[in-house]
């Protein structure tokens, strides 16, 4: 708990795993396909990239976190997910803004709107035409989304709708 908050209290974006219950939505809206490789810009504990390799175990997966607590539960879960289940996803300490992520097909974020907007020139500079982005609950200002998914989710509970974005 006292790492998770002093982890917090450095980071723009804390970290708030998104709630299990979307993940399905999360997997039907990136559409993934054979030969797909998918990022998570801001992966926490590896949630996400863990729920989808379970399910299309032959994708590529790289998480990209730099908080020290999120990062160490993803690397350790990662290991773990590798001998029990047979799952690869490449768990990476850095700033999501310091890496090339030309070779993304599909990217999940789940972030806060002025990171959006921030990472916008980063896309539109390394990213394949077609790569597809899921973003859960933000949108970039200048919205130019192909598709809203609304996660029925109540008045108080997070990640409310899922944006999707082809580059
Ligand atoms: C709201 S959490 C989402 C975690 C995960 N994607 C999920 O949906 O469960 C956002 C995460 O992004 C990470 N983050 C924020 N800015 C980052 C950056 N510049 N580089 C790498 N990670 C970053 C935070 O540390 C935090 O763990």
């Amino acid at each position: 708990m006292l790492l998770w908050m002093w982890s917090n209290m450095w980071a723009k974006v804390p970290f708030v795993g998104v709630p299990v219950h979307v993940l399905k939505n999360i997997e039907e809206a990136l559409e993934l396909q054979d030969g797909s490789t998918v990022y998570d810009l801001g992966c926490g504990d590896g949630r996400v990239l863990f729920y989808l390799a379970k399910n299309n175990p032959k994708l590529k997966y790289v998480g990209i976190e730099n908080s020290p607590f999120p990062f160490v539960i993803a690397k350790f879960l990662s290991w773990w997910h590798k001998r029990v289940n047979n799952i690869d996803v490449k768990i990476i300490k850095e700033d999501f803004f310091k890496i090339n992520i030309g070779d993304a097909t599909h990217i999940f974020t789940y972030l806060y709107p002025n990171i959006m907007d921030d990472l916008l020139p980063k896309f539109d500079r390394e990213l394949k035409k077609g790569t597809r982005l899921v973003s859960a609950s933000f949108h970039f200002t200048s919205n130019r989304a192909i598709g809203e998914i609304d996660l029925k989710r109540g008045k108080y509970q997070l990640a409310k709708k899922l944006y999707i974005y082809q580059f």
